[in-house]
């Protein structure tokens, strides 16, 4: 699902430094099939070329009194307004109810969803006049996005950075996704455990986490409340992604992060490759003149040994599978107690694609796809189940 596709968004660009960033995010929303118009205030165009703009985007709206467009026409067939960046001004524009030039009167005319990224030097961002207007436009229904703490164009460090362009996408693709998931803590494990047989060398597998990453993603924009507890991952997720990510190195450790959290879980996604081997370690480095084998024994099960699971709580569980797909993804669903088991084919380990079945009680479901499309799928089982 790409809650982006055929939609139309009106950008709205102030007066910031940070508005010379606005272009990729223009590319970012095109290369996911949005329409994107654009109102930029007179600041705004000292700070990037309307020209720039005009190119990329599918329209640079001109001001209030040129042209045949109207703030009406442009406010009716918006599905969302974004202010990006959003200066001092605008947020003490729109928070006081002013409309006097084409983006604020776009604001007052808008009856959809508008989301504000304040952007500016940390002094104006911790103004109390500043906040006083954020609580404001947040009391009337707008949505406001918190500002980076980092670098910043004048002086050293401060709270009043724009976020990355994929997470003001992040953000919109949240507000254009149904609300699927209600609030709902959603707990999800992910890549392979490692291990230890010595300081240097350890067992592991294959998992690359991206299964993990996409449904993190998925949650937050169904408006879940996502958290990833990750073991070694081959495949990196961006570092500017609003939730909180907690590295594990093996079963163990990743059975104590879930414990930690089990009793306010509402979703757990179990797609973590956890280690079925391990082996007692050595405090040195094992010499090879040592030693020829190891003396594997069986690791822990953290789904098997999930006590005291809540009657509303949901798992979803992961089984990979070289053959017999359909039969020992079953009866793992049937030992381990999931409320859905994702039937993985072996080719989905390490890979962007999955094929296999989602099973639930009383059937199954066919899928190969991406595996975004299959984070899709499975929010959109669990949902209808819980509702
Ligand atoms: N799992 C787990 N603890 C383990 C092994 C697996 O919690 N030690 C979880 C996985 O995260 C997954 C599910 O159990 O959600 C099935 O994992 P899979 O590797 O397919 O099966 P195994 O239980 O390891 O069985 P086998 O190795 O026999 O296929």
């Amino acid at each position: 699902m790409n809650p982006l596709a055929g939609k139309s968004i009106l950008l709205g660009i102030t007066g910031g430094i940070a508005a010379y960033k606005v272009p990729e995010l223009i590319r970012t929303l095109k290369r996911k099939d949005a329409r994107v118009k654009v109102v930029m205030t007179e600041n705004a165009k000292r700070f990037v070329s309307p020209l720039v703009i005009s190119t990329l985007s599918d329209g640079l709206i001109p001001s209030l009194w040129e042209g045949s467009i109207t703030h009406i026409s442009l406010a009716e067939e918006a599905s969302l307004l974004c202010i990006v960046p959003a200066d001092y001004n605008i947020i003490g524009k729109a928070a006081s109810g002013i409309a006097d030039d084409l983006l604020s009167t776009v604001i007052s005319a808008f009856d959809g969803e508008i989301l504000f990224f304040p952007s500016m030097n940390y002094r104006m961002y911790n103004n109390p006049i500043l906040q006083k207007n954020i609580d404001l436009l947040r009391d009337s229904g707008g949505t406001v996005i918190e500002p980076d703490t980092g670098e910043l164009a004048y002086e050293g460090t401060g709270k009043g950075r724009l976020p990355a362009a994929s997470r003001i996408v992040l953000e919109i693709e949240k507000a254009l996704t149904p609300d699927l998931l209600k609030g709902s803590y959603c707990l999800i494990t992910g890549g392979g455990t490692h291990e230890k047989i010595d300081p240097v060398r350890y067992i592991t597998n294959r998992s690359s986490g991206r299964m993990a990453y996409s449904l993190a993603k998925c949650c937050y924009m169904a408006n879940g409340k996502p958290e990833l507890i990750m073991g070694i991952t081959s495949s990196k997720d961006d570092e500017n992604l609003p939730y909180n990510l907690i590295r594990v190195e093996n079963a163990r450790e990743m059975q104590e992060e879930i414990l930690k959290r089990w009793d306010r879980v509402d979703y757990l996604f179990m797609s973590a490759a956890v280690s079925d081997f391990t082996c007692t370690s050595s405090a040195k480095k094992i010499k090879k003149k040592e030693k020829s084998d190891l003396k594997l024994k069986k690791n822990l099960d953290i789904l098997l040994n999930l006590k005291n699971k809540k009657k509303e709580q949901f798992v979803v569980g992961f089984a990979l599978e070289s053959d017999n797909l359909l039969s020992y993804a079953k009866k793992k669903m049937k030992e381990k107690e999931v409320d859905l088991m994702v039937a993985n084919d072996i080719s989905s380990i390490g890979s962007d694609f999955t094929s296999g079945f989602l099973i639930f009680p009383g059937g199954e479901e066919p899928f190969k796809c991406r595996k975004d499309e299959l984070s899709w799928k499975i929010l959109k089982r669990i949902s209808s189940k819980k509702s």
